[in-house]
C-alpha cells in the first residue's frame, strides 16, 4: 500500500491570508491563537496582517518571536513554556522553514509534554509503516503554517528538525501527525524577500523536486507535482530573482511551486543530495538551499548509473530507472537530446545556467570553506551523510566512499 497526504486545507492566491483566517472563527470557532515567528519578521511587520485580522475577528492572540535559524531545543522549550501559559487552541507559524519547523516542535511539546525527542526521532524507511506510533496531534491546538519564503515546503510537510544546542545532536522528526492542518500560501508575505533568500530557497525547492522524482517511493501523484513545480521554477525563479516585488506573478508562481514541491517530497521523501547538504550546512554553515545547489549535479549523475555498486531497496522499486526518469523530466520541460544520457546532461546544463543566473557560486571552495578544514571534516561528514534520514529513499544506495567522492567534486568543481 502507498498513500498520499497533504494538509486538510491549502489556501493559495495572492492576498488570501486575511480571508483564510476568517475560517478560524467562523468554521473552527478558535478563540486563542499563538503565533510563532522570528525576530526579523516580527519587527518588520510580517505578523501584523495576521494580528490585525485576529483583532477584527475578536480572537485573542500572543506572539513568540524568538525563533533562531535552525531552531534549537532551547528555543523550543522557551516557546512551549509561553504556550503552556497562554493555552492556545490554534498555533500559527509564520516564516521560513526555521519558524515553521520551530512551530511544529512547540506544537509537539505543548500537546505531549511527556514525550522525549530521542524516542520520537526514530530512524525508519517509510513513515507509513513504522513501529513507533507517533502520538495524536491536534487535540489541544490546530496548526496553521504561513510560509514567507518559497521555499522549504515545510507548510505542507510532516517533517521538522530540532537541534540540541548543548550536544549538537539534531533530532529529525517525521510523521504525518506533524503535518500542518492548514497552509496559507500568500505571496504577499514573500514580496520583499532579499535576493539571497529568493535564490537559496528557490534552489532548495528545485532539489526537492529532483529528489522526490528520483526517490524509490515516488508515485504518479508525487511525480506530477514535482514535474510541474520544476517547470515553474525554471521559468519563474530567474524572474523572481531579477524583479523581486515588481513581479508579483513570478512571486506567486514560485510560492505555489515551492508548496507543490513540498507536497511531492512530503510523500516521496528526499535523497542523498539532502543528506549531504544537511551535513555540509551543519559543519560549514552554508545555507540549506546553497548546500543542496552545490551537490545536486553530482547526485544526478550518481543516481543515473544503470549498474550501481548498491541499489536502494524498497518493495515497489525493482530496478534502477532513474536515468529514464530524469530524461522524462527533461522532455517535460522541453529539453532535447538524442539519448537519455544526453537529455540528462542537458538538464544539468539548464540547472547550471539557472544557478548562474541567480548568482549561486560553483563550488564549496568558492563559498570560502577552508581547504584544510574541509578535508579534516570530510570523513566524518561522509559517514554522517550516509547515516542521514534522507539516504534511505535514494534510488542508489551510496557507499561512504562514493559520498566522499561527491563531496570532493563539489569542493573543487569537476
Ligand atoms: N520541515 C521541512 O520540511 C523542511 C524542509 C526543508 C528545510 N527545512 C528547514 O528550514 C530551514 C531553512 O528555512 P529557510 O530557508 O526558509 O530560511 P529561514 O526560515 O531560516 O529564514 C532565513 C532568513 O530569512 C528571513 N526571511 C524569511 N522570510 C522573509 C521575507 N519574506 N522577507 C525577508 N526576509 C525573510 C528570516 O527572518 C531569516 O532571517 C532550515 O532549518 C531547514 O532545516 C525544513
Ligand atoms: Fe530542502
Amino acid at each position: 500500500m502507498l498513500w498520499f497526504r497533504v494538509p486538510e486545507k491549502v489556501y493559495l492566491k495572492r492576498g488570501c491570508l486575511p480571508f483564510a483566517l476568517e475560517e478560524l472563527k467562523y468554521d473552527l470557532n478558535k478563540k486563542k491563537v499563538f503565533i510563532v515567528t522570528d525576530k526579523f519578521l516580527f519587527e518588520n511587520g510580517y505578523t501584523k496582517v495576521i494580528t490585525d485580522k485576529l483583532n477584527e475577528l475578536g480572537i485573542e492572540h500572543t506572539t513568540y518571536s524568538n525563533v533562531t535559524s535552525d531552531p534549537t531545543l532551547e528555543c523550543g522549550i522557551e516557546g512551549t513554556k509561553a504556550m503552556q501559559e497562554f493555552k492556545p487552541d490554534c498555533i500559527i507559524a509564520v516564516g521560513g522553514g526555521s519558524a515553521m519547523d520551530a512551530g511544529k516542535i512547540m506544537w509537539v511539546m505543548y500537546e505531549h509534554p511527556e514525550l522525549k525527542f530521542d524516542e520520537m526521532a526514530m530512524r525508519f524507511m517509510d513513515i507509513r509503516k513504522r513501529i513507533y506510533k507517533f502520538p495524536k496531534m491536534g487535540e489541544k491546538a490546530y496548526f496553521v503554517a504561513v510560509p514567507t519564503s518559497a521555499g522549504t515546503g515545510s507548510e505542507v510537510t510532516p517533517f521538522t528538525v530540532i537541534t540540541d544546542e548543548k550536544t549538537g545532536i539534531k533530532y529529525p522528526l517525521a510523521d504525518y501527525e506533524l503535518m500542518p492542518k492548514m497552509a496559507i500560501v500568500d505571496c504577499n508575505m514573500m514580496m520583499n524577500s532579499p535576493k539571497s533568500l529568493t535564490s537559496a530557497t528557490g534552489i532548495d525547492a528545485l532539489t526537492h523536486c529532483l529528489e522526490a522524482i528520483a526517490s524509490m517511493m515516488a508515485t504518479d501523484y508525487t511525480d506530477g507535482l514535482a514535474k510541474q513545480s520544476l517547470k515553474t521554477i525554471f521559468e519563474y525563479l530567474p524572474r523572481a530573482y531579477d524583479n523581486g516585488a515588481n513581479d508579483p506573478e513570478a512571486r506567486e508562481k514560485m510560492a505555489n511551486a515551492a508548496t507543490m514541491a513540498g507536497m511531492a517530497f512530503a510523500n516521496a521523501f528526499l535523497g542523498v543530495c539532502h543528506s549531504m547538504a544537511h551535513k555540509l550546512g551543519a559543519y560549514h554553515h552554508l545555507p540549506h538551499g546553497i548546500a543542496n545547489a552545490l551537490m545536486i549535479d553530482y547526485v544526478l549523475r550518481f543516481n543515473s548509473s544503470e549498474v550501481p555498486t548498491k541499489m536502494g531497496t524498497f518493495s515497489q522499486y525493482d530496478h534502477p530507472n532513474t536515468l529514464r526518469k530524469y530524461a522524462e523530466v527533461a522532455e517535460f520541460i522541453g529539453i532535447g537530446g538524442n539519448s537519455d544520457e544526453e537529455k540528462l546532461e542537458n538538464l544539468i546544463k539548464k540547472i547550471d545556467e539557472l544557478k548562474e543566473h541567480i548568482e549561486i557560486k560553483k563550488t564549496i571552495k568558492d563559498y570560502g570553506v577552508d581547504e584544510k578544514v574541509f578535508l579534516d571534516t570530510l570523513d566524518e561528514m561522509s559517514e554522517m551523510a550516509y547515516d542521514d534520514q534522507c539516504t534511505g529513499s535514494n534510488p542508489r544506495l551510496p557507499l561512504i566512499s562514493e559520498i566522499k567522492e561527491m563531496y570532493l567534486k563539489a569542493y573543487y568543481g569537476k
